[in-house]
């Protein structure tokens, strides 16, 4: 059977579903993520896509189903297209980010105060938390910040993909993501012990020790990459 066929009878079993994209009603097959769903409909992506995986947080999607009073959110490559699913993409979310150096503070309440006093404006509303597409509790680790405690902060903010949803619910403006980002730097240079692997590798790096091994990545296609990150030795 030829693959035109083939796709005919695909078309014919797999139910069609209506969605609107930007106000614009496409036709698509119900099986397919969001992100697939755009493309289906001929939208060539260039924001708002990047790893396909649901790690790197590039592809936040705000979406209301018709008849439906609230606003949901997800991520594109993994939520599933329903009929009357009206969708608009948020590639990137114009949040504020501190500058600063980090040997120039330390992990304590007064300086990151001075790094995102928003923070401490927080009402409890529980927005951030109940957006996020990872299901973090960010209204707790902004308690934590709050705090002084980076460490609880960084443990539970580790998932963050930064996809910006969190900010863009927030009535004070907090800037979560980041705040949580500065958080986990302070509690990594000032609060963890050095690791000692990590020291060594880095001094052979920059020794050039080895830079037969980077060209050997650089140069790697994907399946190679595939294989080497697969077996790759795990550190107890
Ligand atoms: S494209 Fe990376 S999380 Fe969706």
């Amino acid at each position: 059977m030829s693959e035109a066929a083939n796709d005919t009878i695909k078309k014919d079993t797999i139910k069609m579903v209506d969605i609107y994209i930007m106000g614009k009603k496409y036709h698509v097959p119900e099986t397919l993520t969001i992100m697939d769903a755009m493309e289906y409909a001929g939208y060539q992506l260039k924001r708002g896509v990047g790893c396909r995986a649901g790690f790197c947080g590039a592809c936040a999607t705000v979406y209301r189903m018709a008849g439906d009073y609230e606003l949901k959110v997800g991520l594109a490559c993994q939520t599933k297209v329903e009929d009357g699913i009206y969708l608009a993409q948020i590639p990137f979310f114009p949040a504020r980010k501190a500058v600063y150096e980090l040997e120039e503070i330390k992990p304590n309440v007064a300086h990151f105060a001075q790094l995102y006093p928003e923070v401490f404006r927080c009402l409890g509303c529980n927005s951030c938390t109940k957006v996020c597409p990872q299901d973090i509790d960010v209204m707790q680790y902004i308690a934590y910040l709050q705090r002084g405690d980076f460490a609880k902060a960084a443990d539970t903010s580790f998932d963050c993909l930064m996809c910006g949803l969190c900010v863009s619910r927030c009535p004070v403006n907090i800037v979560h993501y980041n705040a949580a980002l500065a958080g986990r730097r302070l509690y990594s240079r000032y609060l963890t012990k050095p690791d000692p692997f990590l020291t060594k590798r880095a001094r052979a790096i920059e020794a050039g020790e080895l830079d037969a091994d980077i060209d050997e990545l650089v140069n790697a296609d994907k399946e190679k990459l595939q294989e080497l990150y697969n077996n790759r030795d795990i550190e107890k």
